[in-house]
């Protein structure tokens, strides 16, 4: 994989449109592509123009495109977790965890972590057989949240690694006194032979990888799309506000739909607030009045891209 690209902002600003077109111009340049759309209500394969299908579609040689199932892989997650939990814990086999499905796959914060388990998946599978990823991706709030969610987790895990720690001392305490019996034969004392010890330090080790994949400037290509309209404007400075939070920086800016007639901004009033994108690259999509959706305009709208994200 050379770059991955994520499409940001506002919900109908342009996302799946101009996501699309790039994934369909790179593969055009006989660029290996693989896009996938991660919004829970997808329209990628609309605007593509496939008939709705699970997995992966090869649309042609070298182009695969899969609208992402959060649902089956909020299911994935917790069945996971369920068999996890019980190798781990052996007194939770007494409560019906999978009686619990219902209830948890409403948790809060299980929709993104679901997402970003997808995202770490499909990056896994197709990093090594594509030249390009390209993301489409959910409204900002969840999206916010899935690139947030790996640093959030870091913290967690850095705290349940002390708590856990401290558990084992006391254990390996109380050996030492009462002897093995004391805390039970087959009940871990200390880091190399607890599960729940090697469960974090796996989590951590996953959540450095992505993160790490969402920080590098040099791969992962994160373009915030914008119209000529206050609120969408404003959503994002907001994105690029909050993703400074975790130093993660936005590499273009796309303002779509120039010319747009039923803009609610004078010209001015475009300038001062695309005046604080101002250190940011931008290219300028227009608004194709004569289509109702610019598949015929998806080169054109590919190469403005390219000639700024590549070169
Ligand atoms: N440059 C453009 N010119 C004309 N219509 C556009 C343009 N970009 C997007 N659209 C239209 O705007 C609507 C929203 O676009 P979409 O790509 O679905 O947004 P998002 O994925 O951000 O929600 C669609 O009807 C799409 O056809
Ligand atoms: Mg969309």
């Amino acid at each position: 994989m050379k770059k991955l690209f994520f499409f940001l902002g506002k919900g109908g600003v342009g996302k799946t449109t101009l996501a699309g077109s790039l994934a369909v111009y790179l593969s055009k340049c006989l660029s290996k592509v693989f896009i996938a759309s991660i919004d829970p209500a997808h329209n990628l394969f609309d605007f593509l123009g496939v008939s709705a299908k699970s997995g992966p579609i090869e649309i042609s040689d070298n182009f695969i495109a899969e609208e992402i199932d959060v649902d089956l892989y909020v299911k994935k997650l917790l069945k996971e977790s369920t068999q996890k939990m019980k190798k781990n814990y052996h007194y939770l086999q007494m409560i019906n965890l999978e009686n619990m499905f219902d209830v948890l796959k409403h948790s809060p914060g299980m929709e993104e972590y679901a997402m970003l388990c997808a995202l770490e998946e499909l990056i896994d599978t197709w990093k090594s057989q594509v030249d390009y990823i390209v993301i489409d991706t959910p409204p900002t709030g969840l999206m916010l949240k899935i690139f947030f969610l790996p640093k959030t987790t870091l913290l967690w895990i850095e705290k349940l690694k002390k708590f856990r720690k401290k558990i084992l001392e006391r254990r390996s305490q109380l050996v030492h006194i009462k002897g093995k019996q004391g805390v039970g034969e087959d009940v871990a004392c200390c880091e190399e032979e607890d599960r729940v010890f090697k469960e974090l330090e796996n989590q951590e080790k996953r959540s450095k990888e992505i993160l790490d994949i969402f920080s590098n400037p040099e791969i992962c290509k994160k373009i915030l799309v914008v119209n000529y309209d206050e609120l969408s404007l404003r959503e994002g400075i907001k994105i690029i506000n909050e993703l400074a939070q975790i130093d993660i920086s936005i590499d273009l800016l796309v303002c779509n739909k120039k010319g747009i007639t039923d803009s609610i901004l004078s010209d001015n009033d475009v300038e001062n607030i695309v005046d604080k994108f101002k250190s940011i690259k931008k290219v300028e999509i227009p608004f194709y009045r004569d289509y109702v959706t610019p598949r015929n305009k998806m080169i054109e709208i590919g190469k403005a891209f390219v000639k700024e994200l590549l070169c």
